[in-house]
């Protein structure tokens, strides 16, 4: 029997697996963040611990490419739960190191005493992330460095206002709390950087929206899926374009204490 957990963890990677040939081509947000990211990252090139590098739901591999240009030294493990994913990686770059694991168990041993854990637009997708991210900054060794970007509570809050508008469940995925993580992270690490990124985008109804979910693999929701009636009241209730679709990114890089 598996649990509710289990089931929706399966779900996401079901969802990932079935766009991972197009992942590249169609995940440009999460590009422009993986560079951006790694580009916060270079002052720290020089001060890192020896030890194991991480990339946790490194998917194909934007953000650990991203790093290792930027940091040089070792390449980062690509861990991720979804092997079609870590393929599509493994074919640009076949000497990088992979691991399919799933990351709702913890972390794999060998990342204890780790020196860079990195991970961008995937913490979301576990099961309780502040607590995942308290295991990751008590994983790293003192002097080693935490580089995150999530998605945050309060990204495109037309979807939830729509919704109710129309009276028909919310299916998106429950987004951490920026203030909850950083919380967590707080105590562990001496922060180098932190930022709310807002990126905005334009709104061309719900439709093109919900199928820039679907496009790169990200549309699996602990909620029933919409019947065909519900999604119609969706399109009804969705504002114009004059309201634009906006993303909040938590970017955090900070050295264990
Ligand atoms: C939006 S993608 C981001 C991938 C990559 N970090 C990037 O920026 O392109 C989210 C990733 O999290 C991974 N993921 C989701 N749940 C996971 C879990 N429980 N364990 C490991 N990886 C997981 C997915 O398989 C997917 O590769």
């Amino acid at each position: 029997m598996f649990t509710p957990e289990q089931r929706f963890s399966a779900a996401v990677q079901q969802c990932f697996a079935s766009r991972a040939a197009s992942y590249e081509h169609q995940a440009r947000l999460q590009a422009a963040i993986a560079q951006r990211l790694a580009r916060r990252c270079r002052p720290l090139a020089a001060e890192l611990p020896a030890g194991p590098r991480a990339d946790l739901g490194a998917g194909s591999g934007l953000l650990a490419r991203a790093l290792h240009s930027q940091l040089g030294g070792p390449t980062l493990l690509q861990l991720d739960a979804c092997a079609p994913l870590l393929k599509q990686g493994q074919q640009r770059d076949p000497a990088t190191p992979r691991l399919q694991w799933d990351l709702n168990q913890g972390l794999p041993h060998s990342l204890q005493g780790a020196a860079l854990l990195a991970s961008s637009f995937a913490l979301q997708w576990l099961e309780q992330p502040d607590q995942q991210l308290e295991h990751w900054c008590r994983a790293l060794r003192p002097g080693g460095c935490l580089a995150l970007a999530v998605p945050c509570q309060g990204s495109f809050s037309l979807w939830p206002e729509a919704a109710e508008r129309a009276g028909v469940p919310c299916t998106a995925l429950e987004l951490p709390a920026a203030n909850t993580l950083l919380a967590q992270a707080e105590p562990w690490l001496e922060l180098q950087h932190q930022s709310l990124l807002r990126f905005s985008r334009s709104n061309h109804g719900a439709l093109p929206f919900l199928q820039e979910f679907k496009a790169i693999g990200a549309q699996a929701s602990r909620a029933p899926q919409l019947t065909a009636g519900e999604l119609r009241q969706l399109i009804r209730h969705w504002p114009g374009p004059e309201s634009a679709i906006v993303w909040h990114v938590l970017v955090l890089v900070g050295r264990k204490r």
